[in-house]
């Protein structure tokens, strides 16, 4: 439905179609076409007007962070959006305070929380957490980040400040440098640019860091170009964005591997100098040392600037998603159907393959580079027959 869109403030008007963001999750950008994200961005657009006066759209309105792991950016910059919309939060920044502590299931917790809130925003180091939880909730879950898979409120920044810097995304040529084996924001970010055409993307990496196959398969299907490498000088000169990541120390299971790796690459001034004058650099946050400080002082510098960004994207998700919508209330749960001769995802990290949490596996048969593999549909990834 083309509605038009008031903000229903101070006159600003949007010819967008809204209607279909009211009530949505935010789990992954797989569950995004291209007009809607062009309808957050051009909220975004609006709400850059807002981010420092209270504008009250939300005012009544509850948000609910729950958050497993740690974060700075995602949890301050979604609690600001929603203070600056003039709404309420609650929730807790660590676990142990919790009733997880002791023992409580996700599901459980989800149950609980949607009682209480209007939206709930997730992180958890679980793949496949936020999409079990929105499955469940009957209130908006907004996925902060889910292990090594999915971090779309990370993405749609990204996006907005490739587009904000270059006027459109379509086009772009994107260096991604670092740890792409298990970086969220970086497989999110494959996940988004698959949206736009003529996209290219550097696939930088040490060898045993590559990008997952799941998400390589699917900028084949989507049309994106990309070249793997290990070397960023090969690539830079060509680069219009070039995105720099961390080392996800946290999510390696040999932590001798995870410090061999430690300096593996690093972003240095005098590469830099090798890229366009109009290239920008950005990085999730935070920066360790792939990033040094000498590049602050550089023009291309942005991410500083990308971590703002994030503040009137989620204060746009936020005021799509629940001005409009409506509470449903707690669900019994339909009963299940698992026995233990069911195929189950191969990923002990993920949700499907927690025993204590009300869930199916589900497993879906697809085709990899002429081979048939079975793809868990929580964690995304495959699993060989
Ligand atoms: C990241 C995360 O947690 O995925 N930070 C963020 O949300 N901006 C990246 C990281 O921890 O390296």
């Amino acid at each position: 439905m083309q509605a038009i869109f008031y903000l229903g403030w101070s006159g600003y008007r949007l010819g967008v179609s809204v209607a279909a963001l009211v009530g949505r999750d935010l789990v992954s950008l797989l569950d995004f076409d291209r007009r809607e994200l062009e309808t957050i961005f051009r909220t975004a657009d609006k709400m850059q007007h807002f981010t420092r006066k209270c504008g009250g759209q939300l005012k009544n309105y509850v948000m609910a962070t729950i958050f497993f792991e740690p974060s700075t950016r995602t949890r301050l910059s979604f609690e600001t959006s929603m203070h600056r919309l003039g709404g309420s939060v609650i929730g807790f920044a660590e676990p142990g305070v919790s009733s997880v502590a002791k023992g409580e299931t996700l599901a459980d917790t989800i149950r609980m929380v949607e009682s209480y809130a209007d939206v709930i925003v997730l992180r958890h180091k679980i793949e496949g957490s936020a999409k079990f939880a929105a499955e469940i909730a009957g209130v908006p879950v907004l996925n902060g980040g889910d292990g090594s898979q999915h971090h779309p409120s990370q993405t749609l920044t990204d996006l907005y400040t490739i587009r904000k810097e270059f006027g459109e995304i379509d086009g772009r040529k994107i260096l991604l440098l670092g740890d792409l084996q298990h970086t969220r924001s970086a497989s999110s970010l494959a996940y988004g640019l698959g949206h736009y055409k003529g996209i290219t993307m550097f696939l930088v990496s040490p060898q045993n860091l590559r990008m997952r196959p799941e998400i390589t398969d699917y900028l084949d299907n989507s049309g994106v170009k990309y070249v793997e490498g290990e070397d960023p000088a090969n690539f830079i000169s060509q680069a219009d964005v070039i995105y720099v990541t961390r080392l996800q120390k946290e999510r390696f299971q040999d932590q001798k591997q995870a410090e061999a790796l430690k300096g593996s690459y690093t972003l240095t001034r005098d590469l830099l100098e090798r890229s366009p004058k109009d290239a920008i650099v950005l990085h999730h946050l935070p920066r360790i040392e792939e990033i040094p400080l000498e590049v602050d002082y550089t023009s291309k510098a942005r991410y500083f600037q990308q971590a703002a960004n994030g503040v009137p994207v989620r204060m746009a998700f936020l005021y799509l998603s629940i001005y409009h919508s409506k509470y449903h209330p707690v669900k019994n749960l339909e009963p299940r159907s698992t026995t233990s001769e069911m195929r189950r995802c191969a990923n002990s990290n993920c949700i499907s393959n927690q025993p204590r949490e009300p869930i199916t596996p589900a497993l879906k048969e697809v085709t990899s580079k002429g081979e048939h593999v079975l793809q868990c549909q929580y964690c995304g990834r495959y699993t060989k027959e």
